[in-house]
């Protein structure tokens, strides 16, 4: 079958058509991928912000149906169709038990568990999904079944940029009616992080891009106002009486605006970091600001969802209406135009580009 493999750190992905699976072990599912987005952390996998092995079939935002179950699968059965959450939900161990299932203690071991085959050696999918292929096999802790009446390129983009937006306002920040939220960043998951802060009845939403192109989508998703970031703290004045926001959510993964969007909140308030920094950039904070501002630094792993119950929400909010996802799909593409849409994102042309298999 077809897939992307990033051969090593920093190289263009390349399509092959020789990639086999391994065995389909027991708790094991082979799901057909329909549709896959690409998300920015493919690019952080390529660059080496996330750390992966190489090769590694990239890909992590995806949908597909379930072809063959192996032994004791017992929530899913082939027909089925299913949105590959990017970690696993065990609910045995101790943070899916907490009502954490998004620190489920069993990431690590999916994420390096390869189920790839190529030229006979065992090959990782990125986070252990690897949906830049036409197939793969996945714990079923990691699926969760959807209806067959939404199509599967509305459901690959709860895979993970939706969830983790939407999630990050909804759950981690938990934006209150009325009140005042910046977003850092307008690609996939700062426009669902604006859509979720909408859908949470916040008052005024500002996104903040470099990409004026960006800004005026923005609006399209919720953003009340929008400024590139050198024009911010007249925005602020403006918004807040100059007093900060009461939530700010940095949906880039850069220091500098990790930095920002603690400022930009005001004292009192919440700075959650949903962008994925890399582990050699620092940020600093004097020993006085953090006990004196009484600020709420949250991080955001996958929008703090518990995806069983989180992602069939999203989906009845797209039903309903309420959260716009086909506005997200800025092209649908080809496997092989994979390193283009890379290139679209990293230069601010798309919020998501989305692979048909079909
Ligand atoms: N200031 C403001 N906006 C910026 C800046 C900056 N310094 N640098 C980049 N941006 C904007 C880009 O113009 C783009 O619109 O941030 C947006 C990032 O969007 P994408 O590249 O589409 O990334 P996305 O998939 O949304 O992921 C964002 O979340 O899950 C993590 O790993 C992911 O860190 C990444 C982040
Ligand atoms: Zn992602």
């Amino acid at each position: 079958m077809k897939a992307a493999i990033l051969p090593a750190l920093n190289s263009p992905l390349e399509v092959r058509n020789d990639v086999s699976l391994g065995d389909l072990g027991a708790g094991d599912v082979h799901v057909k991928i329909v549709s896959s987005g690409v998300c920015h952390s493919d690019v952080s996998a390529q660059n080496g912000t996330i750390p992966c092995g190489f090769p590694c079939v990239l890909g992590h935002e995806g949908a597909g149906i379930v072809q063959e179950i192996g032994d004791g699968v017992t929530g899913v059965q082939a027909g089925d169709h299913v949105i590959l959450s990017f970690v696993p939900a065990c609910q045995r161990c101790g943070p899916c038990l907490r009502g954490q299932s998004y620190l489920c203690a069993r990431s690590m071991a999916v994420a390096t568990a390869p189920h790839f085959v190529i030229d006979g050696n065992p090959v990782n999918g990125f986070t252990g999904l690897g949906t830049f292929a036409e197939e793969l096999i996945i714990t079923e802790d990691c699926l969760v079944k959807v209806t067959d009446d939404i199509p599967l390129d509305i459901v690959s983009l709860i895979g993970c940029g939706v969830t983790t937006g939407v999630g990050a306002a909804i759950n981690t920040a938990q934006v209150s009616p009325g009140s005042s939220v910046v977003v850092f960043g307008c690609g996939g998951v700062g426009i669902s992080a604006i859509q979720g802060a909408r859908i949470a009845g916040a008052a005024e939403i500002l996104a903040v891009d470099t990409v004026e192109s960006k800004l005026e989508q923005a609006k399209h998703f919720g953003a009340t106002h929008v400024c590139t970031p050198d024009a911010l703290d007249q925005l602020k004045a403006e918004i807040t009486a100059g007093e900060g926001f009461d939530y700010a959510l940095e949906c880039i993964g850069n220091p500098t605006t990790i930095r920002a969007t603690f400022d930009a909140a005001r004292r009192g308030g919440t700075a959650v970091v949903v962008g994925v920094g890399r582990l050699d950039e620092n940020i600093q904070f004097n020993a006085f600001e953090l006990f004196y501002t009484d600020k709420n630094l949250r991080g955001s792993m996958y929008g703090s969802s518990n995806v069983r119950t989180f992602m069939p929400k999203l989906l009845r909010l797209w039903k309903a209406g309420k959260l716009d996802l086909e506005s997200m799909i800025s092209q649908r593409i080809q496997l092989e135009e994979i390193n283009d849409a890379f290139q679209a994102m990293q230069d601010g042309k798309v919020i998501r580009s989305v692979i048909d298999f079909s």
